[in-house]
């Protein structure tokens, strides 16, 4: 098989003991989404055509997240000795590719695409055996160290726990951001043994050992401390998600979105939000939701998956809303509950209103035409279908399978039409 270039590796076989957790570690979500699929949009974005997931543990939830994307090819690491060989087993799926080969770790989330571009750039451009980014941290424990000489040329890497202790306190670290030419990279990796602190076979190694058979290998670095951050623990995913969403935010401001307190805001980052629209405080927007333009979300607003805001929708304090299509101009100001409706134009839903969607083993859908007015705290039993221009009085309890003629009122437990026209579907 010929592979389309450039090619790009990302390691994810490990469990990330550190995490104590039953899930592969690469599948913690930052900001709703898996790590992995950050990184993969970052080397897809640099450039990758085709990526190599490395996957081992909970091998079959990794697949399960990444599958139908036609550019990446997966690797089984059943048993994990090392980055090293981690990258050795890809051999036989490259056996014909001759080429750069960028390898990334499935556990940095926030790696940009930016820098990882300019490393294929760079590499192309001098053809060396091993450029690698580097970044210069505050705080670099956990992270390799960047080994140089008194001339400042790279010289190796070494793991923080082989360091002595003046190689400790070394600050430029290495993020395992490569590009690698294909195949010098099998030959270094054949050298490379396990006289480490964990017995691994460390793909860290791989330059110095390609430096010692006479190849050019870079050092640059071309990485921020922010795009670097490695997930490894609870309080790591804790850390890159805070950046994330800073990044989101940011994004949405400006594309001329007020957010009146970015942080006490929660942004999905699958989330989408249209100009002049303003987030107020404590608003949680979580999964795929689309808000339209000129909107005014919360305070204490929570938007949930499959939600789509038509523009100028004015949704408050304690209305949560799910799965539902709420079109242009309608209002719910407090204390609402909207699941799996779909509710027309410059729609009032009075406070306390609630579609009772869930009938214990299935969600049921309620429509709700233009214009229609919910009176405070009315309750739709699902599935429930209101036509323009209706008249819900409040506390009126609509029950399963009513059809509410346009421009009707209905009132009462159980709702009764005020001008006997509501028919039964
Ligand atoms: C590694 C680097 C270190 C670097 C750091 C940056 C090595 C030896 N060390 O350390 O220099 O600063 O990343 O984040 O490479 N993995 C496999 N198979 C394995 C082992 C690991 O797929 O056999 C995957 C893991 O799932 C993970 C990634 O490789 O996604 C990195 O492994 P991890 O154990 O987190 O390495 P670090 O100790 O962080
Ligand atoms: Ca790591």
């Amino acid at each position: 098989m010929s592979l389309n270039g450039p090619v790009a590796i990302i390691l994810a076989a490990g469990q990330g003991k550190r995490m104590k957790s039953d899930k592969a570690k690469v599948l913690h979500e930052v900001c709703g989404r898996p790590m992995i699929g950050y990184v993969v949009d970052a080397a897809r974005g640099a450039g990758a055509r085709t990526i190599i997931v490395v996957i081992g543990y909970a091998s079959d939830q990794v697949l399960e997240s990444l599958h139908d994307e036609p550019d990446i090819l997966f690797v089984t690491q059943s048993e994990q000795l090392g980055t090293g060989h981690a990258v050795k087993i890809c051999r036989e799926l490259l056996a014909d590719y001759q080429g750069p080969v960028m390898v990334l770790v499935g556990d940095e989330p926030l790696l940009r695409p930016e820098p990882l571009a300019d490393l294929l750039a760079r590499q192309e451009h001098d053809g060396a055996a091993c450029l690698l980014g580097t970044a210069k941290v505050h705080d670099p424990m956990g992270f390799g160290r960047i080994l140089r000489d008194s001339a400042g040329r790279f010289l190796r890497i070494v793991e923080e726990r082989d360091c002595a202790p003046e190689e400790k306190a070394i600050r430029e670290v290495n993020p395992s951001c490569y590009v690698f030419q294909l195949p010098l990279l099998w030959d270094a990796l054949d050298q490379i043994g396990t006289s480490n602190a964990q017995h691994e076979y460390y793909l860290t190694d791989a330059p110095e050992r390609l430096m010692a058979m006479g190849q050019k290998v870079m050092a640059l670095n071309v990485l921020r401390a922010d795009d670097i951050l490695g997930v490894n623990t609870r309080q790591h995913l804790a850390q890159a998600a805070t950046v994330m969403q800073a990044r989101i935010q940011d994004h949405w401001m400006t594309e001329g979105v007020t957010i009146v307190d970015p942080h006490n805001t929660y942004i999905d980052g699958r989330a989408t939000i249209g100009r002049d629209t303003v987030i107020h405080p404590f608003t949680v927007i979580s999964g795929q939701v689309k808000i339209g333009a000129g909107c005014q979300v919360g305070p204490f607003t929570h938007l949930r998956d499959g939600t789509v805001l038509e523009n100028d929708v004015e949704v408050g304090a304690f209305v949560e809303i799910s799965r539902s299509h709420i079109d242009s101009g309608t209002i719910a100001h407090h204390l609402a509950y909207l699941g799996n409706a779909s509710v027309g134009r410059d729609v009032n839903v009075g406070a306390g209103t609630i579609t009772a969607n869930f009938d214990g083993s299935r969600k049921n859908e309620t429509q709700i035409g233009d214009r229609v007015r919910i009176g405070a705290g009315a309750v739709m039993i699902a599935p429930v279908a209101i036509d323009h221009d209706a008249v819900i009085g409040a506390g009126a309890v609509i029950t399963r399978g009513k059809h509410i003629k346009s421009g009707d009122t209905v009132v009462g437990v159980p709702a009764r039409s005020l001008s006997a026209r509501t028919d039964d579907r």
